[in-house]
Parts: structure tokens; sequence; C-alpha cells
């Protein structure tokens, strides 16, 4: 079984008459990349500050590798974050931002371990400009390498591909991908679905501070696959007829009246052929394709909005 590193329960965070999250369970395995999507305001930053250590919660518990965490705890410092502005001076190079980050840390070989970590998110270590002229996307990277300059075993970022151009998302999720690849576990937040969807392995959506699902990305595509929804009298005797009879293999009974087909090469009339001539029942038979941010906004209540 893989190892929960991140387990929340019940977690709530009450800003006077303001409720930001709301009982929040979820359990995050080592090796995962765990995407939050959740529209402005749903508590995505809030939820992220207490699994983060910067906030206390309201109420709920918080185990980090196993064990329960109260307030200042040594766990947190497991934890890499870069939740909102990075926070930079914006008068100094990218080099001397690590620095005096590292310093207050108190950590030693800083030199070597800061040119590593700027090689790692693609900035050139010998850049002597000052992060006020950094682009969007270079003070994106740079928000990563120091919040991964503790060496930390988790990175939480909070909308990290926001603002960005295409090149910059590009770049960011390279880096999330190559982070994962090489064994960190990466907690990560977004109002896009499908942007998330292009590094995440499982998937909360929060809506109004409530965790409304939790979905892995196979579940997630399958979804939102095309499909063919088929209702019916008694699936189990209509099975072998779409087996044998039309080469269907890649569907899903639901339940004894609703088949899924996902297999793409059958026409709806000839499913209908097929069953007629077996003198079997059809109630409805529909072709049904979402986009992932059309599945996101059913969830939320708001199916028929554009999304931008
Ligand atoms: N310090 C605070 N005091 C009072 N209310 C707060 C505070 N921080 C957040 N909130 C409220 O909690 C709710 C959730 O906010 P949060 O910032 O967590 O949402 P979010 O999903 O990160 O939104 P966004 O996409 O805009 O970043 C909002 O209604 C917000 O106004
Ligand atoms: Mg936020």
């Amino acid at each position: 079984m893989s190892e929960a590193i991140i387990e929340v329960n019940q977690l709530t965070k009450q800003f006077k008459s303001n409720r930001a999250v709301y009982n929040a369970d979820f359990k995050i395995s080592k090796g995962e990349i765990f995407g939050l999507i959740g529209k402005n305001g749903a508590g995505k930053s809030t939820l992220l500050k207490m699994i983060g250590g910067l906030i206390h919660p309201s109420k709920g518990e918080i185990h980090l590798f196993d064990h329960t965490v109260k307030g200042n705890h040594t766990y947190f410092e497991r934890m890499g974050l870069l939740i909102e502005n990075p926070g930079f001076f914006p008068n100094y190079s990218a080099y001397k931002n690590l620095e005096l980050i590292a310093i207050s840390y108190g950590l030693k070989n800083r030199k070597k371990h800061i040119f590593e970590l700027l090689e790692l998110v693609g900035l050139d270590k010998l850049n002597k400009s000052k992060v006020k002229n950094y682009s969007m996307g270079m003070k994106q990277r740079l928000g990563i390498a120091a919040a991964l300059l503790g060496s930390p075993d988790v990175l939480i970022l909070d909308e990290p591909i926001n603002g960005l151009d295409p090149q910059g998302i590009s770049e960011i999720r390279k880096l999330i991908l190559k982070l994962n690849i090489a064994g960190m576990t990466i907690l990560i937040s977004s109002h896009i679905l499908e942007e998330l969807s292009k590094v995440a392995t499982k998937y909360a959506i929060i809506h109004e501070g409530e965790i409304l699902e939790i979905i892995s990305t196979e579940e997630l595509l399958l979804q939102c696959e095309e499909r063919v929804e088929l209702e019916v009298d008694e699936a189990n005797i209509i099975i072998p007829l779409l087996e044998n009879d039309l080469n269907i293999n890649n569907y899903k009974v639901l339940t004894n009246q609703m088949i899924h087909i996902y297999d793409t090469h059958v026409e709806n009339k000839q499913i209908i052929n097929v069953l007629v001539e077996n003198k079997m029942a059809v109630h409805s038979i529909t072709k049904y394709k979402q986009s992932l941010e059309q599945y996101f906004l059913q969830r939320t209540g708001r199916e028929g909005e554009s999304f931008d």
C-alpha cells in the first residue's frame, strides 16, 4: 500500500463569520502530484496554508509523515512552500535572494546548493540582474527554487501558473514533472482543471470551502472520455451481444440498466439494429462528450457558464 504522507481530517478554518474551509478530509500518498482545483475564493490558499503550517486550523487534524501535528511542529519544516507572493527583494539578484533565505535557515554549503537549485529550475546561476527585472515565469521558478532550499519532502505550490504566458506555463509544468520523477510529492492548486490535468495524478475539487470530490486522473479522463450511454432493461443479457456481434470490448456496466461504451468504432444505429434484431428494448442511446472544464463546472454547480 502506498504511504500517506499528508492526511487531513475534518480540517476547518473559520475567519470570524467567514468559513473558508470546512471539514476537509483527504490523504496524499508519497510520490503523488495532488491537484487542488477550485474557483476564486473556494478556499485553496487557506487549505494549503494550514497544511504548510502558516495558519492554525480552527478545527480538525493534520497528519504529516504519519504523525499528528499541532502548532509549530518540526514536521512542517519538511514542506517547501510557494503560496501567494514569494516576496523577494526586488533589487537583489536571484542568487542573493536565495542566499538570504539559506542564511536564515542556517544552511551550510550554500553556494553549491543554490547553484544546483538555480540550474534545476532553469535559471542562469551567474545572472546578476535584479529580480525586479525578471519575467513572471522566472520569478515563479525562483519561487520554486526558494521552496526547495530546505530540501523538503513535499512541495506545496499555490497556483504556480497564474498569470503566466503559454511558454511560462510549459516551463513550470516541465519543472513540476521533473521534480516529481526525482521523487518529490507535490500538492498544487489551480482554478484551471485542464492545466492541472497535464501534471496531477489525483484531484480534489474544492467549492465554497468544501471538498466535493476526490478523483484520480484515470477516473477523471474516463468521465470526460467520449462514450455512448446505453439504457436498457437488462445489461447482463445485452453484454454478450455487444461483445460477440459488434466486437465491443471497452465498456463499463454502471447498473444493470446503464452501460457506458467507450469503443468508438461502432455507430449508434448499429447498436440499435443488433439489439432490435435480438428483441431487446433500448430505452435511450446517447453520445456523450464533455471537456474537463465542463466537468468541473458541472460539479461546482455552474454548468453552462463559460470559463476564462
Ligand atoms: N485572513 C483572512 N481573513 C478573513 N477571510 C479570509 C482570510 N483569508 C481568506 N479569507 C476568505 O476565505 C475564503 C477562501 O479564501 P482563499 O484565499 O483560501 O481562496 P482561494 O481558493 O485561494 O481563492 P483565489 O483563487 O482567489 O486565490 C474567501 O472567502 C476569503 O475571502
Ligand atoms: Mg488563493
